[in-house]
């Protein structure tokens, strides 16, 4: 890649990593949407999901803490009702347009319980037409599963290479890559076992993706929280989460990457950010850190918003305090005991695909 290419990809990146600020991933398929709109008794027709992300995007004042937003292939395609389209609405407010461009998981034959992520055919056909609607960042999702004797390392390397080749025709299109291993909080798995399946994830990826040439430094992580399954007996304090994520971290993240960003995994959005504030606290890392949360960053807006024209105002706000609470986490600043969200009714819903 010539230098300017590589200066454009990292100035997406530090774009996207400005502190205080996270990403929001608005990227649920259609077909996730409609669990999303169940939540509120909303069939899943293209007028809700247009409206529900209607209301996200046009939220007064989020840009003060969302960098980016990663959009669906239907989403980056609509339009607000007045006929802006989202990825235009949004880069006029500063914040990074993105697009998911995985197509979900299938079966890995011969691996019981293991998956492989779809997605490459024409990907980089699909790269230039999302590049012209305005999209600088993109993801790719694969999913790793903790079992007894999964995930196998055949598992993992097929996830990787396919991770890296996304990758590298991401940057070949001018776009930043979010690689996404998610190593599952669903499990009765312990936090021990968690930090040596996601060190294992994070090593063959970081040496598949140079293998493959990736430029590290245009390239943004998005990774799982080192935590205990969520029926495991023990729940991981915050403490216990940011030491075995950062000790996971340096033991298998190159410095030269971009940026890490935290997924939410199924946390509830209160700890999703007491979580990440508690990794913050930590100090300074090689990588700048912060959350691209969807469901932790969703629910209470779907809370507040019941599907109602009349509670959006209600809605909005509570995205913008959900991001301003994870932004100041981002910095290490967040007080969980004034958090005003932390009491209300925490629902955590389907991961996503
Ligand atoms: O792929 C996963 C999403 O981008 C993040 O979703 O925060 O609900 O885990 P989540």
């Amino acid at each position: 890649m010539v230098l300017r290419e590589i200066q454009d990809l990292k100035h997406t990146v530090s774009q996207l990593m400005h502190s205080g600020k996270g990403i929001l991933a608005a990227d649920e398929s259609d077909k996730t949407a409609g669990k999303r709109l169940a939540m509120v008794d909303l069939p899943n027709e293209p007028d809700h999901r247009r409206a529900f992300r209607e209301l996200l995007f046009t939220a007064p004042d989020i840009e003060e803490y969302i960098s980016g937003v990663i959009l669906y292939d239907s989403s980056i395609k609509n339009t607000t009702t007045d006929g802006v389209p989202f990825p235009d609405l949004l880069a006029a407010r500063g914040i990074v347009p993105g697009i998911k461009v995985d197509m979900g998981i299938r079966d890995l034959p011969g691996f019981p319980g293991e998956t492989v992520t779809k997605g490459l055919d024409a990907l980089d056909e699909r790269f230039a037409e999302y590049y012209k609607l305005g999209a600088r960042f993109a993801k790719w999702r694969a999913v790793v599963t903790i079992g007894e004797e999964i995930p196998t390392d055949a598992a993992l390397r097929i996830n990787a290479v396919t991770l890296a080749e996304y990758a590298a025709l991401a940057q070949a299109s001018g776009i930043v890559p979010v690689v996404e291993p998610e190593v599952l909080f669903q499990g009765d798995h312990s936090i021990v076992r968690a930090e040596e399946v996601t060190i294992r994830t994070l090593q063959i990826l970081f040496d598949t993706l140079r293998t493959y040439r990736v430029d590290l430094s245009g390239t943004i992580l998005k990774t799982s929280m080192v935590l205990a399954g969520d029926s495991n007996t023990a729940v991981s304090s915050p403490e216990e989460v940011a030491g075995a994520t950062l000790r996971t971290l340096h033991l298998s993240v190159p410095h030269d990457v971009g940026g890490i960003v935290f997924l939410s995994g199924g946390q509830t959005p209160v700890r999703a950010t007491e979580n990440l504030n508690a990794i913050a606290k930590l100090g300074s890392q090689p990588w700048p850190i912060s959350s691209s949360y969807s469901r932790a960053l969703e629910e209470p807006v779907l809370v507040a918003w019941q599907g109602k024209d009349d509670n959006i105002p209600l809605a909005q706000k509570a995205l913008l305090y959900r991001a301003k609470m994870n932004g100041l986490a981002q910095q290490g600043k967040y007080e969980a005991k004034r958090d005003k969200q932390r009491d209300k009714k925490n629902i955590a819903t389907d991961s996503q695909d």
